[in-house]
């Protein structure tokens, strides 16, 4: 394939903003981007760019802005169907309408169905890479790899494994669990761009049986990531407690079964002891932010400010159907305000580094997605600053990038994403020009 050179303003990152200061991003107002076989060739100014390939296709995108594409470093897709279901707080809310509707993805046909939808929508909000849960039924993982597979996409997914506190029917066994798990690691792991995620859900529905078998599991294949649910809402944790009360805390749960490690990924981890803390930041665990879930659900208030910029890493995701939303842009905007609410103001470099560069980082993704840098994957999305009047008024009156940005991360949506790119290639957007 030829080469193509995308022009527009650019902005990328060097380093960790939370660390640095927004003196780690990268931005130039007439900035290209050459794509080459599926990945980035270069990386400047966009006329020295076109003099030294002169062969190269060009898009010139004016002065929208050309980024990274952002990365969902925690979702649901079984969920997609439920998403904004009213009323219930989180044990609530799953035995309500989480369990009965992961149910139905033991269903293949219903699987690809919905996997396909979510994997559409989060092209539609800019979203190329996303590291999300499945079922319990292995079917449901075959779906979505099979659906990524199709839109080139990379993503990382996992059996849901659940064996105690769980509907028959989608309740698993740790032999099931561990057997099954291990399949689909030797199925589709590192097959393409696809990673497999040994999946536990959460403490209260693991046997310590299972939770174990995961554990010498992820023994056996270090180089998976292991997602899991950390001390998300207070009744929960609560839970954990009379579940486990050998136990110093929710994290000594998780890592009694080896499963705390620098490929960890614990979602939320809102209501930490300062000594889960101390030993996250230890072992080189990722968290997850998933700021909309948490206001939806009521689960609590992130400590962005105090737990980002140093060993633990942190990544941004929607928690969808448990978040309201599959935007980035609104989670980045739902993350600024949870961080107001705890007397903490998030510069919009590091809000936008957390929904990519940041969310890569702690998906251990960091050397081939989330930034725009030569050799990295061609995974990038074109923003419109001025997508909606409201947007564009303040937008034209911005004095620097971070004041165009700011109102978008604020207001946005998937209309103000003006194209996609997935491994060098357009991605068809609904009601956008290819
Ligand atoms: N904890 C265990 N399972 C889930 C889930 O599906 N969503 C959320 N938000 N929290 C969980
Ligand atoms: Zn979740």
């Amino acid at each position: 394939m030829a080469d193509r050179l995308l022009i527009g303003q650019t902005l990328s990152f060097a380093g960790d903003p939370f660390a640095l200061g927004p003196a780690a991003a990268r931005h130039d107002d007439r900035g290209g981007v050459l794509l080459r076989g599926g990945r980035i060739a270069a990386v400047g100014p966009a006329e020295a760019l076109r003099a030294a390939h002169p062969a190269a296709a060009v898009t010139d995108y004016g002065a929208r802005l050309i980024s990274a594409g952002f990365v969902d470093a925690h979702a649901h897709y079984p969920q997609t169907a439920i998403i904004a279901s009213w009323g219930r707080r989180l044990i609530d809310w799953l035995n309500t309408y989480t369990f009965p509707e992961e149910m139905r993805l033991a269903d293949p046909a219903y699987a690809a169905t919905i996997a396909a939808r979510h994997l559409d929508l989060l092209l539609a909000h800019g979203t190329t890479t996303v590291c999300t849960y499945a079922t319990t039924a292995p079917a449901s993982v075959d779906a979505y790899f099979a659906a990524a597979g199709s839109r080139g996409m990379r993503v990382i997914a996992g059996r849901t494994a659940m064996d105690r506190n769980a509907p028959p029917g989608l309740a698993d066994t740790a032999a099931a669990a561990l057997d099954e798990t291990r399949a689909l690691i030797a199925r589709w792991h590192g097959r393409g761009r696809f990673g497999v995620a040994i999946s536990p859900r959460f403490a209260p529905t693991s046997s310590p049986a299972q939770l174990e078998a995961l554990g010498a599991l992820w023994a056996e294949h270090p180089g998976c990531l292991m997602q899991t649910h950390l001390s998300e809402q207070a009744e929960e944790v609560a839970w954990v407690a009379r579940l486990h009360p050998g136990a110093r805390d929710y994290l000594d749960v998780y890592e009694a079964a080896g499963l705390l490690g620098p490929r960890a990924v614990f979602g939320h981890a809102i209501h930490l002891t300062a000594r889960e803390r101390a030993r996250l930041a230890e072992a080189g665990a990722s968290i997850t932010h998933c700021p909309t879930s948490n206001s939806f659900i009521g689960s609590g208030l992130f400590d962005l400010a105090g737990l980002a910029g140093g060993a633990i890493r942190v990544g941004l995701g929607t928690d969808t159907g448990g978040g309201s939303s599959f935007s980035m842009l609104r989670t980045m905007a739902a993350a600024y305000e949870i961080a107001q609410l705890r007397g903490a103001t998030v510069h919009p470099a590091a809000l936008w580094w957390l929904a990519t560069a940041g969310a890569a980082r702690a998906l251990h993704l960091e050397d081939r997605i989330g930034t725009l840098a030569v050799g990295m994957e061609a995974d990038l999305v074109v923003i419109d600053l001025a997508s909606t009047p409201a947007i564009a008024q303040r937008a034209a009156a911005a004095a620097d990038l971070w004041e165009a940005l700011f109102p978008t991360i604020m207001m946005g949506d998937d209309r103000a994403v003006a194209a996609v790119w997935v491994a060098g290639t357009p991605a068809p957007l609904p009601g956008r020009p290819a």
